[in-house]
């Protein structure tokens, strides 16, 4: 019996796996060479790795093709991506380099960010905007404006009844095409009951019935859900799935040009080396469902539409810190600490609970021990210590005087962690933002990696704070 934390590993999980493996003592993600990375540019640090976008979306519009293909389904799949997920300029330009990829927003200034996008030559006539969240005023005016500008493939989704009286008012073209959202149930242990976001089910047919129907200026085109714990097979996203089906089928029957059917993010990322998740099996299951519910209320199929967040950007992203000392509070609890937070750099952790893959870059050869993983702030949340797999957190022992320190990279970090952070904005106890590397892969192959954002200074932090 060996017990290095490589052994540790190989004993696990399938390892090297997808996107991990070591070489010459080393951590590699996708052959990005860690150490060297590190070397280059210090820690704390955050890596956004490009081509993993690409390729995510390139692998859900395959399922979704096949599984259309297999299920002789009369309709299209439309891949939308959730800007919320990650706004950065660098992952638009990804996602809108690929063909026919459309965008999901939620908020006014993502509408700027269209406008942007399309005066800069990246949005295309036929890129479709589906405007979803709850709508201030700023937000509808900005979606009027685009809509009154002709822009063809808007699409504002109801949120709640009363956005529909200021499209009355202030939408000047003749017919607009709109979506609604049905709100879904939560989980029976959750906090409530039915979902804030969208119209409660028992309530959108006489919506749809008494103002939708009756004006000739509205089309309503796209029946929207989402359900909040993600595209599972569990049996509350099929209760949930199929309740938003026979939604769409009692509208179709009296909407005939309602033609679509949403079916929001969720699609789960890999949090564990021991992830096991069937994409292709669960995206033909979704397919195959609403084809049997369509064809057993005699409707065509709807075209489908996907706003993936976590899925498109999620895996393109890691964070790196090194330990920069160790504390034993008592026999049983060891702490390493790093350079940096966890609660700011990763708030889903603090907030959510969230597991990401969690690995040393080096060491591996070493014994293991159990730990915490403590940040710099002085919060007594700003802490990781345990995995999605199993509630302990084991990495490689550290003695003292070591001439290079542990380096640990948290995995698949991509989604939603830097815009709830507050990307270069005042930190908890001023801990300074990481610096930002973005690494991609020239066409023969190569891997570039360059300096996106430095470090955050002091003296920008204190100008935030008016000093
Ligand atoms: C309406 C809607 N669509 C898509 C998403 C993206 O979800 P995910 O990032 O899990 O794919 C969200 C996330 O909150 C959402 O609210």
């Amino acid at each position: 019996m060996t017990n290095s934390y490589s052994d540790l590993i190989h004993q696990t999980f399938e390892f090297p796996q997808e996107g991990f493996q070591i070489k010459n003592g080393y951590l590699e993600f996708h052959d990005i060479p860690l150490r060297e990375i590190i070397e280059e540019y210090g820690t704390p640090l955050r890596i956004s790795y490009l081509p993993n976008i690409s390729r995510k979306i390139e692998l859900a519009k395959k399922w979704f093709s096949d599984a259309i293909q297999k299920n002789g389904y009369d309709a299209r799949h439309h891949y939308c991506y959730c800007t919320k997920s990650s706004h950065f300029r660098f992952v638009m330009d990804k996602v809108l380099s690929m063909d026919e990829v459309h965008l999901e927003t939620s908020s006014a200034f993502d509408i700027d960010i269209i406008r942007h996008l399309s005066r800069a030559g990246q949005i295309k006539r036929s890129t479709r905007i589906i405007c979803n969240g709850f709508k201030t005023r700023e937000y509808l005016a900005k979606v009027s404006t685009v809509i009154n500008n002709g822009y063809p493939f808007i699409l504002p989704v109801l949120d709640n009844v009363d956005e529909l009286s200021y499209y009355e008012k202030h939408i000047q073209l003749p017919v607009c095409n709109i979506g609604v959202r049905v709100a879904t149930e939560e989980e029976p242990n959750f906090q409530f009951y039915t979902s804030r976001l969208g119209i409660s089910r028992s309530k959108i047919l006489d919506f749809y019935k008494e103002k939708i129907h009756t004006n000739p200026k509205f089309k309503l085109r796209m029946l929207h859900f989402f359900v909040d714990k993600g595209i599972r097979d569990s049996i509350h996203y099929w209760n949930e799935f199929k309740k938003a089906v026979t939604t769409y089928c009692q509208l179709k029957k009296i909407c005939p040009e309602l033609n679509s059917l949403n079916i929001g993010g969720g699609l789960p990322i890999r949090n564990s080396l021991g992830f096991e998740f069937d994409y292709s099996y669960m995206v033909d299951q979704i397919v195959s469902n609403i084809k049997q519910a369509c064809d057993e209320n005699q409707l065509p199929v709807p075209n489908i539409y996907t706003e993936f967040g976590s899925f498109t950007v999620g895996e393109s992203g890691a964070v790196i810190f090194s330990v920069i000392g160790k504390k034993q509070q008592n026999d049983a609890e060891l702490w390493y600490m790093i350079d940096n937070s966890i609660m700011n750099t990763l708030p889903d952790v603090w907030g959510i609970d969230q597991r990401f893959i969690l690995l040393p870059i080096n060491k591996w050869d070493r014994p293991y021990n159990r730990v915490n993983i403590g940040g710099i702030t002085c919060d007594n949340s700003d802490y990781y210590n345990s995995e999605a797999h199993v509630s302990q957190l084991f990495l490689p022992k550290l003695s003292q005087g070591e001439k290079e320190p542990l380096f640990l990279g948290f995995f698949h970090t991509g989604a939603y962690q830097e815009s709830i952070a507050g990307h270069g904005g005042i930190q908890h106890c001023l801990i300074p933002y990481p610096k930002h590397v973005l690494v991609d892969r020239s066409p023969n192959g190569k891997i570039d990696h360059s300096l996106l954002f430095d470090q955050q200074s002091s003296s920008r932090m204190l100008s935030l704070l008016g000093y």
